[in-house]
């Protein structure tokens, strides 16, 4: 169907009315969003509740390409960074709103030993491993399927990773679900299983910007973290859990992001900023709180509750403005954070760490919720 012009406008009229707190209806819509290099068809899933909260996610790397909540005044607004075509995410990005694996973020010169045999995985940055390779999960176009239910609004993203893919063993077959509820909920809940030992670490890499635009050094946060594991300056943890009292990397209690993140400190000047793992109060295995943010201007609220034991809190210390997102926005230094719920990094070299070692037989489960909310 064609849309004419008077048709199209008068439905962004009633869209919009829709965003004025008006009821809006529980839904999943698909749409057409392009096609990779060698011609994969790549689809877009808008997630939408009765609040009007809504959330696009295409089956490309599972990316959240936009996430709609209200602020203080019910005025809906985009808090996520990325792209509104395809191609921009088929070129390089820093891996804005993607699903994260076999293995987020770093794993020291690439190379772990499982059962006495040692793997070899692609240096992608540095001497280093991140976030699963070259062509990592965020390069994938993942098998959807959307459905409606009791949960929410749903969007099921599956792809079985071949034995050997860079570098991994075994073949590992993965189940990420997005769910939206009516509690401003975003659910994603991750399953994994192998058919050889491996190893597992899956997270979600969305950029915030809770204010939608400008940096996000006044977004004030909480983190429910009495340490976190401080790195070399290859960002590879040392071993060392350290707490977090009388230093910059103490957010026990509300904190503006950028009161201290320009102290001279040996950690801040290694991560550019802040781009370390935080060690989470629950220990992870059950939901907990990991993290609170708000937006003074706006009021939006974030809280992440994980079933994780760490947190990678990322200050966007390397968008560097040189490249143009959503709405004509440059993306510049610290416009947006990310809270990658996670296994330590390294953890496959850190006996003392909490294991990532998947078996055959077991699955590998994981839940991280991101809920909406303004004051
Ligand atoms: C992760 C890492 C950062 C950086 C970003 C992507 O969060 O910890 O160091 O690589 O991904 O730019």
């Amino acid at each position: 169907m064609k849309l004419t012009v008077t048709s199209t406008l008068a439905l962004l009229l009633i869209l919009s009315g829709c965003s004025q707190g008006r009821k809006e209806e529980r839904k999943v819509e698909r749409q057409a969003f392009g096609q990779t290099a060698d011609g994969t068809p790549v689809e877009l899933y808008t997630l939408t509740n009765s609040k009007g909260v809504r959330v696009a996610i295409t089956n490309y790397g599972g990316i959240v390409v936009s996430l709609f909540t209200p602020d203080r005044n019910g005025n809906l607004g985009d808090i996520v960074l990325g792209f509104d075509r395809l191609e921009d995410y088929l070129q390089r990005h820093p891996y804005f709103g993607c699903i994260i694996g076999r293995y987020g973020n770093r794993i020291g010169k690439g190379r772990f030993t499982l059962d006495g045999v040692e793997y070899k995985l692609a240096q992608n940055n540095g001497e280093n491993h991140l976030h699963g390779g070259l062509v990592g999960f965020d390069k994938k176009v993942w098998k959807a399927r959307e459905f409606v239910d009791a949960e929410g609004q749903r969007l099921e993203l599956r792809y079985t990773s071949p034995d050997s893919e860079e570098g991994y063993p075994g073949n590992l077959d993965v189940t990420v679900t997005y769910s939206l509820n009516e509690q401003n909920q975003l659910r994603i809940d991750y399953l994994a299983t192998t058919d050889k030992p491996t190893i597992v670490n899956l997270t979600n890499h969305s950029y915030f910007n809770l204010a939608g635009e400008g940096d996000i050094l006044g977004h004030l946060l909480r983190l429910n973290a009495d340490y976190f594991t401080p790195v070399d300056a290859g960002l590879i943890p040392t071993g060392e859990l350290r707490p977090v009292k009388g230093t910059p990397f103490d957010f026990t209690e509300p904190t503006p992001i950028g009161a201290r993140i320009e102290q001279d400190d040996e950690q801040l000047r290694f991560g550019r900023g802040y781009d370390h793992n935080f060690v989470l109060r629950g220990g992870g295995g059950s939901l907990a709180e990991a993290a609170e943010v708000y937006e003074p201007k706006t009021g939006r609220v974030l809280r992440v509750l994980t079933t994780e034991p760490g947190v990678q809190f990322y200050t966007g210390n390397f968008l560097d403005g040189s490249l143009r997102g959503k709405y004509g926005r440059v993306y510049y230094r610290r416009t947006g954070f990310c809270l990658e719920t996670q296994h330590f990094p390294d953890s496959p070299n850190k006996p003392n760490f909490p294991s990532t070692v998947l078996r055959p037989g077991q699955a590998y489960r994981s839940t991280t919720i991101y809920e909406f909310s303004a004051r």
